[in-house]
C-alpha cells in the first residue's frame, strides 16, 4: 500500500534575542543537544508512528549559517533539508520560504508546521493532532491549550459552529484577551488548502508581519485540538524558559531510564543528557552528572557526585564517589575511584583497580592492573596484572615531547618510582620502591636506584630540640 506523505517544516529562522545568548535560539543547548534537535526527534517518532512518508526542511534566517552547519553534521539531507527565509517577515512567510526553497514539499499530501523552540512536543502529539485532522476530514488543524498566564500567544476565538479563528495579542481586544485557550504553534495542514490561501495572507496587522494564523478562519474546514498540558508547549524565549525546559526534558530522561530499569538514589539531583545510555540495574547515587555519548553497561555503580563526559563504561564496573573522566573506557568489573580522573584515551581494562587520587591519560591498562594510589598514568600501556604502588609517576614529557612508557605483565612496581619514558620494562619485572627507571629492564628483571640509607645512632635530639622548646 502507498504511503501517506507529509511534509515538515521546522521554522528556525528567529532571532531569539530574549534569550541574550550567543548562539542562535534554535541551537540554544539542553541536555547535550539543541532545542532543534528535539523538534526533529518528535518529526521522527512521529513518521514512524503513522507510517508516513516525507521529508523535514528546516527553515533557516537568522544565523543560517551556524544552524544549517550544526543541523548538517547531524542529520543527512534524506532526512532534513534547508530552506531560506531571507528576511523575518512573519511566520506565513517563513512557510512561504519553505515551499519555495523546497518545491518538491508542495506535493506531499500533508503538511506539518513545528517551531524549533518547543522541545516538549513529542512524536505522540504530532500524532494526536495528525488523527483529529484525518478523522475529522478537516483542512487545518492546531494545536491549542490552557495558558494560565496567555500573554503573548495568539488567542483561539472559537465560534458556535466548531470553526475558530485566532487573534495574535497585539491585535486583540480586551474581550480577546481574557480567552484562556491559546495557539500552540504546532499545526497540521492539507497542503493543497495551505496552497490555496498562503498568497492571500497579508500583513495588515498591528506587527506588519505575514501571520500564519491568517490561514484559521471561521468559515474554513478547520478546527482547534485542545491538549491537556501547557507544559508540551513550552516555547523557549529566556533564559527561564531554557531552564524549565531543560528540567522537564531531565525529568522525562530520568522517567525513561528508570523504565529501563535504572535505580536513581535521587533523580532530581542528575543531570543526564539525552543520548546517554544506562544499562538494566545500574544504580546511580546523587548529584551524578553523565554526559555527551556516555554509555553505560549494566550493574554498573555509579557513586555521588560523579562527572562522566562521551565514556564507555562496561558492565558491572564501578565508579567510586567523585571521579571525573573524560573521553574514557572503564572495562568490565572494573572499578575506579573515589576521586579518581580518567582523562581523554585512558583505557582501564576488565577487573583493572584504580584508586583515590590516580590521574590517567591516553593510556591502556590490560586485565586486572592495580594503580590504587596517588599516582600519574600518561601515554603508558601496562599489561595484566600488574601492581602498580603509591605514587607513581611516568614521567612522559621533557619539555617539548611526549613519551611512552611500557611496562609488561605480572610486574610489581614499588611505591614512590618513576618511569622517564620513552622507556620500557618487560614482562615479571620487580622495581624497588624509590626507584627511578631511565633503562629498559627486560623480563624477570629486578632494579632499584636508591640513595643508601645513613643511621647515626641518637642523634635526632639535636634535630628534634628546637620544636621541644
Ligand atoms: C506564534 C503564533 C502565536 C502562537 C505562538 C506560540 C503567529 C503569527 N503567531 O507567535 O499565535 O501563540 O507562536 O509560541 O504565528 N519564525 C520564522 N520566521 C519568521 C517569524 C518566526 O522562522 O519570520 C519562527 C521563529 O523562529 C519561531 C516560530 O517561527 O520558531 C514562531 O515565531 P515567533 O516570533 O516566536 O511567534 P510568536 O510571536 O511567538
Ligand atoms: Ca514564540
Amino acid at each position: 500500500m502507498k504511503k501517506i506523505t507529509l511534509g515538515a517544516a521546522i521554522l528556525a529562522a528567529g532571532q531569539g534575542t530574549r534569550l541574550k545568548m550567543s548562539c542562535p535560539k534554535p541551537l540554544a543547548p539542553a541536555l547535550g543537544l539543541c532545542l532543534v534537535d528535539y523538534s526533529l526527534m518528535a518529526l521522527e517518532h512521529f513518521y514512524q508512528r503513522c507510517d508516513l512518508e516525507g521529508h523535514s526542511v528546516a527553515v533557516t534566517g537568522h544565523q543560517k549559517e551556524v544552524v544549517e552547519e550544526y543541523l548538517r553534521s547531524r542529520y543527512n539531507a534524506e532526512r532534513l533539508s534547508f530552506a531560506w527565509q531571507r528576511e523575518q517577515r512573519g511566520t506565513a512567510d517563513a512557510l512561504r520560504a519553505y515551499f519555495s526553497g523546497h518545491p518538491a514539499a508542495k506535493d506531499y499530501e500533508y503538511t506539518a508546521v513545528i517551531c524549533a523552540d518547543t522541545p516538549l512536543i513529542g512524536g505522540e502529539d504530532l500524532e494526536k493532532l495528525y488523527r483529529y485532522l484525518i478523522e475529522h476530514q478537516l483542512d487545518a488543524v492546531a494545536a491549542t491549550f490552557h495558558a494560565i498566564n496567555p500573554h503573548g500567544y495568539g488567542r483561539i476565538v472559537r465560534n458556535e459552529d466548531g470553526g475558530f479563528h485566532i487573534v495574535e495579542e497585539k491585535d486583540a481586544s480586551a474581550a480577546q484577551k481574557a480567552i484562556k485557550e491559546v495557539n500552540s504553534g504546532l499545526y497540521i495542514m492539507r497542503t493543497s488548502f495551505i496552497l490555496q490561501n498562503l498568497d492571500r495572507v497579508d500583513c495588515q496587522n498591528k506587527s506588519g508581519e505575514f501571520y500564519l494564523t491568517d490561514l484559521f478562519q471561521d468559515d474554513r474546514l478547520v478546527a482547534p485540538v485542545l491538549f491537556p498540558h501547557e507544559e508540551t508547549f513550552i516555547g523557549v524565549n529566556t533564559l527561564g524558559q531554557l531552564e524549565q525546559v531543560t528540567t522537564l526534558l531531565r525529568q522525562a530522561k530520568c522517567q525513561a531510564l528508570r523504565a529501563a530499569g535504572v535505580r536513581m538514589l535521587d533523580a532530581s539531583s542528575l543531570f543526564i543528557d539525552w543520548e546517554v545510555q544506562v544499562g538494566a540495574s545500574s544504580v546511580l547515587y546523587p548529584n551524578v552528572i553523565l554526559e555527551g555519548a556516555t554509555r553505560v553497561g549494566e550493574r554498573v555503580v555509579i557513586g555521588a557526585g560523579s562527572i562522566i563526559t562521551d565514556s564507555v563504561i562496561n558492565s558491572d564496573a564501578e565508579i567510586k564517589p567523585y571521579t571525573v573522566l573524560e573521553e574514557a573506557m572503564v572495562g568490565i568489573k572494573a572499578s575506579v575511584g573515589p576521586f579518581a580522573r580518567l582523562r581523554p584515551g585512558a583505557d582501564i581494562g576488565e577487573k583493572s583497580k584504580i584508586g583515590n587520587f590516580v590521574e590517567i591519560k591516553k593510556s591502556k591498562l590490560h586485565h586486572g592492573v592495580k594503580v590504587s594510589h596517588l599516582s600519574y598514568v600518561g601515554d603508558a600501556e601496562i599489561g595484566d596484572e600488574t601492581n602498580i604502588g603509591c605514587g607513581f609517576i611516568t614521567c612522559n614529557y621533557d619539555g617539548v615531547n611526549k613519551h611512552r612508557t611500557e611496562i609488561g605483565k605480572n610486574c610489581f612496581i614499588g611505591s614512590d618510582s618513576q618511569t622517564i619514558a620513552p622507556v620500557k620494562i618487560g614482562d615479571n619485572c620487580f622495581v624497588a620502591s624509590s626507584t627511578t627507571i631511565t633503562q629498559n629492564l627486560e623480563d624477570g628483571d629486578f632494579a632499584i636506584s636508591r640513595g643508601k640509607q645513613i643511621t647515626k645512632a641518637k642523634m635526632a635530639s639535636r634535630f628534634l630540640k628546637t620544636k621541644k622548646e
